[in-house]
């Protein structure tokens, strides 16, 4: 069972989590000319908060996550939304062989941190997108790893430009940067501040 599946019922009831989920579909829409012809790829979908923002403008959703539980609730969301643009995939991104689709968006938030090989995080994207594609990775600054706290072992965020040189040897240019949302933990002196990037490129 993934440490997700428990989380997953109450995934959508955290106002940040919606708030920064609206706040990445917002940024991804003033990089991406989003259209019908738009088909797109959300890995580490979770619930697929943010998929749901940008769902109304494009062709074809995939939400990928290795988490039943996840997209359970993405999957319940989208009959009762009646929504005919969206589907789940079950996936491991890290062991996983790749879906046999191809895209022309591929956008993730608040997963790359999870998954151990970053470099093959970006390479994967690279393959299933088209000439022209879009990839857009939304995730935490460098942090001290007071975010997950002990135990974690992840990534504690990352370096911009580190994140960016990974992307542009994988095979994309352009590469952006911009902060899109604030997450505060804690309160008074003890209070932190978690900034979220937005990196987006484009595979030539
Ligand atoms: C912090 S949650 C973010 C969920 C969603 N993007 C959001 O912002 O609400 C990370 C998600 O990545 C998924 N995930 C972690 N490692 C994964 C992997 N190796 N393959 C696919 N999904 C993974 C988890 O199951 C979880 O749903």
């Amino acid at each position: 069972m993934s440490q997700f599946d428990a989380k997953a019922a109450t995934w959508d009831a955290d106002p940040v989590k919606v708030a920064r989920s609206a706040a990445v579909a917002e940024a991804i829409r003033m990089w991406v000319p989003l259209s019908r012809d738009t088909r797109g790829m959300e890995f580490g979908s979770g619930t697929g908060l943010l998929s749901f923002f940008l769902q109304p403008d494009v062709g074809q959703l995939t939400l990928v996550d290795s988490s039943e539980g996840m997209l359970a609730v993405a999957a319940q969301k989208i009959a009762d939304g009646k929504i005919h643009n969206m589907q789940t995939l079950l996936l491991d991104l890290a062991t996983d062989p790749m879906p046999v689709q191809r895209f022309n968006l591929i956008y993730s938030l608040m997963t790359a941190h999870h998954v151990p090989d970053t470099g093959q995080l970006l390479r994967d994207p690279h393959t299933l997108l088209e000439p022209g594609g879009y990839l857009c990775v939304a995730d935490l600054d460098v942090e001290d790893g007071s975010f997950h706290g002990e135990g974690f072992d992840g990534h504690n965020g990352f370096e911009r430009v580190q994140l960016g040189a990974l992307a542009e040897k994988a095979g994309f240019s352009g590469v952006d940067f911009s902060t899109v949302f604030r997450m505060t933990r804690g309160a008074g002196d003890g209070a932190r501040d978690y900034p979220v990037f937005l990196m987006c490129c484009r595979k030539p």
